[in-house]
């Protein structure tokens, strides 16, 4: 599949493995979240743009580069919250933008309850932040709500995904390019990601 980059770092394997353990509790789940996000960063941010600079070492001048472009990370609530720290320790200098979904459990369509975009955009790349692409709903909710913003460049990077979220996604915005962690099996009849993890959000904030 074009533009859909699925994992294959051993140690992303590794932590994904206990990140679906059922016994893993919220602590521990937070904390894997927060590392695996951070190795699919290096993975989201290989093609970024640079500029070059010089800068002073002790001992004289080196050629340096630098981020080009402004990023936002754009988590979607709940479960993307859990994903914004390791991201941002990677980028310090991104601006973070937080979208508010919910997913209708009886329709499996999201729901938009929180919205502070500023009138136009601050940034020229975002990454948009979800642990789950399971119908992919909220993905292209999310994306459809950031190029009305006016959002150039969108990349989206999850931790799990079905297959039937990742070609949904595909299909509503096929220039956005798609970063998984891994992509699992199939979405069961109630549209949970099977094998998946159960629910992302509840398992990190210990609503469950
Ligand atoms: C989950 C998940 C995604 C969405 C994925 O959120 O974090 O945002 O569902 O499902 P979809 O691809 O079918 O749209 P949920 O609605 O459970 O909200 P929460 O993060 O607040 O728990």
């Amino acid at each position: 599949m074009t533009n859909v980059y699925e994992s294959t770092h051993p140690l992303v394997k590794h932590k994904l493995t206990f990140l679906r353990d059922k016994k893993t509790n919220p602590k521990d789940f937070r904390e894997l979240i927060r590392e695996i996000s951070i190795l699919l960063a290096y993975e989201v941010t290989q093609d970024l743009g640079l500029e070059a600079t010089t800068v002073e070492t002790p001992m004289g001048q080196a050629s340096g580069s630098i981020l080009q472009e402004q990023i936002g990370l754009v988590p979607v609530l709940r479960a993307g919250l859990g994903m914004v720290d390791g991201v941002w320790s990677m980028m310090p200098s991104s601006e973070v933008w937080h979208i508010g979904l919910f997913r209708d459990e009886r329709t499996l369509q999201p729901v938009e309850y929180y919205n502070k975009l500023p009138v136009s955009p601050t940034v020229q790349v975002c990454i948009v932040l979800d642990p789950m692409l399971a119908t992919g709903g909220s993905a292209v909710a999310t994306i459809d709500i950031l190029k009305r913003w006016g959002a150039k460049r969108i990349k989206y990077m999850g931790i799990i995904a079905a297959p039937e979220g990742v070609k949904a996604l595909q299909e509503a915005h096929p220039n956005v390019d798609i970063h998984i962690g891994v992509i699992d099996e199939k979405l069961n009849d109630i549209g949970f990601i099977v094998p998946g993890l159960g629910d992302a959000g509840d398992r990190q904030f210990g609503t469950g």
